[in-house]
C-alpha cells in the first residue's frame, strides 16, 4: 500500500516536472530517479518537485545560456559556404553551453595535447556530452572514426545525431543516462577512448559514488576524465586540488597508469586503463 503511493507521488512528480517546458525534453528515467530520491527523504509534493527542479537545474539546465535553437542552428550549418564559416558559426554556437565557451580559448591546443600521443584515435564514446560533439572539426580524428555520444536532453540529442550525420562523421547520438551506469557494450562496443567531460560535479551531485562505477563500466583503453578548473561564476578557490584528490581517491587500487594536464579552465586526467 505504502509502496504504491510512493510510486502513484513519484509518477505525478515526474509528470508535473516534464510538463514545464525547461524540463520537458529531459529522460523521464532521470526525472523519476530524483523524484524517487527526494520522496524516500520524506518530502512532500511541492517540496520534492522544488527540489527536483532544482537539482535537475544544477546538472543539465545551469550550463545553457538559454538561447538553445536547434531548427535555427540546423539551418545555419546546412547553409554555410565552407569550412571556415561552418567554423565560425559552430564556435558562436558552442558558446550557448558553459562547458564549451569555457574551453574556446584552447580548443585546438586541447585537443593535440589529449589525443595526439594515444592516436590513431578510431572510436570515441562521449559520455553526457553537451555539445561537445560540435568541436569534432578541432579534434582531427581520423575520417572513418567512430564518434558516439550521450546526454539526457532528447532535443539536443536529436540535433547532435543529425550533426555527425551532416558532418559524415560515423556514429549517432543517443539518450542514454548515466545514473543507470555506462551504456552497455551491444551498445557501443569497445572504444579506444571514453570522455568523462566535466562531469563528476554533476553526476556526483545527483548519485554519490557513480563517478566510480562509470570508470569501471566503461570498455575503453583510455578514459579523459576532466574536472572544471572554476566554478560556474568563475571561483577558482581550491578547485584543482578538491578535484585531484577527488581523482586520486577514485583511482585508488587500480594499477592504470594517469596522466594529469591543466588547462585554463579544465583540470584533465587522462587515464590508461591498460598496463602499458
Ligand atoms: C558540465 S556539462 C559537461 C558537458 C560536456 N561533457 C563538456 O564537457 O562539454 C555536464 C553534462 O552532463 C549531462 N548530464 C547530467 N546528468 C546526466 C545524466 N544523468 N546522464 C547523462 N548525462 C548527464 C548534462 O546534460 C550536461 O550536458
Amino acid at each position: 500500500m505504502a509502496e504504491a503511493m510512493t510510486t502513484a507521488l513519484v509518477d505525478e512528480i515526474v509528470r508535473t516536472v516534464l510538463a514545464s517546458a525547461k524540463y520537458a525534453a529531459l529522460d523521464p528515467t532521470l526525472v523519476a530517479e530524483v523524484a524517487a530520491q527526494e520522496v524516500s527523504k520524506g518530502r512532500r509534493r511541492k517540496d520534492a518537485i522544488k527540489e527536483v527542479k532544482t537539482r535537475l537545474h544544477q546538472s543539465v539546465g545551469a550550463y545553457w545560456d538559454g538561447h538553445t535553437n536547434y531548427a535555427s542552428w540546423r539551418a545555419a550549418l546546412e547553409a554555410v559556404p565552407d569550412d571556415a564559416a561552418q567554423e565560425t558559426l559552430l564556435r558562436s554556437i558552442m558558446r550557448s553551453h558553459h562547458s564549451m565557451r569555457e574551453r574556446m580559448p584552447f580548443l585546438e591546443h586541447f585537443y593535440r595535447t589529449l589525443l595526439d600521443a594515444i592516436g590513431p584515435v578510431h572510436s570515441v564514446l562521449d559520455l553526457g556530452c553537451g555539445l561537445h560533439p560540435l568541436a569534432l572539426p578541432w579534434m582531427a580524428l581520423p575520417a572513418n572514426a567512430l564518434y558516439l555520444a550521450c546526454d539526457v536532453d532528447q532535443e539536443q540529442i536529436r540535433f547532435l545525431d543529425w550533426w555527425l550525420a551532416h558532418y559524415h562523421q560515423r556514429g549517432r547520438a543517443f539518450v542514454w543516462n548515466l545514473l543507470d551506469g555506462a551504456p552497455p557494450s551491444d551498445v557501443t562496443g569497445r572504444v579506444d577512448v571514453a570522455l568523462l567531460l566535466k562531469l563528476a560535479p554533476c553526476l556526483e551531485q545527483l548519485e554519490r559514488g557513480i563517478m566510480q562505477r562509470l570508470l569501471a563500466e566503461v570498455t575503453a583503453r583510455v578514459l579523459i576524465v576532466s574536472f572544471p578548473a572554476q566554478s560556474l561564476g568563475g571561483q577558482r578557490k581550491g578547485m584543482l586540488a578538491t578535484y585531484t584528490a577527488q581523482m586520486e581517491a577514485l583511482l585508488t587500487g587500480r594499477l592504470w597508469r594517469v596522466e594529469r594536464f591543466e588547462f585554463p579552465s579544465e583540470l584533465v586526467f587522462r587515464v590508461h586503463r591498460e598496463i602499458t
